[in-house]
């Protein structure tokens, strides 16, 4: 995945995502979605965040990022049941939270301080779902032969 180039980087408060193959957990959709999700947070801030003065198509773009969000978690559960993963239920009880959280933020009424929140937030859900959540899955992908092959 190519990083996008900031045109405001200078004077953006929020530093860009660049998906590497040391994101990958070893399953081709997970990875694929995660792709999305990076460029879906990199869209929010470039070209929402630092240029759109428009509050409301900032809500909307963080709608969109929530709607996204909650899709990929499904499909992620299906695969996880799929492959028998020990370990769905605190992962499944991690997903309902970010979920949880990025509703309640976005059911505020769209202004800078809630938006700077919220897209502060949607970055922390990406890295620690990322980094953290779905690598343990890759994890067990490995010890049971199937990293890469799924
Ligand atoms: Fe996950
Ligand atoms: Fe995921």
């Amino acid at each position: 995945m190519s990083m996008p180039t900031h045109p405001r980087q200078a004077e953006c408060p929020f530093r860009l995502l660049e998906w590497t193959s040391n994101d990958s957990v070893g399953h081709r959709l997970i990875d694929d979605q995660h792709k999305g999700l990076y460029q879906l947070y990199n869209r929010l801030v470039i070209n929402v965040y630092c240029q759109c003065p428009d509050l409301n198509i900032i809500a909307i773009d963080s709608a969109e990022f929530y709607r996204i969000l909650a899709a990929h978690c499904d499909q992620e559960e299906d695969i996880m049941r799929a492959l028998k993963y020990s370990s769905i239920s605190k992962h499944v009880e991690h997903h309902r939270f970010y979920i949880k959280s990025l509703r309640d933020l976005l059911t505020d009424n769209p202004n800078p301080a809630a938006l700077r929140i919220s897209t502060t937030y949607l970055r922390s859900i990406i890295t620690d779902h990322v980094d953290r959540d779905d690598r343990d899955f890759g994890t067990f992908l490995s010890s049971h032969g199937i990293w890469g092959l799924v």
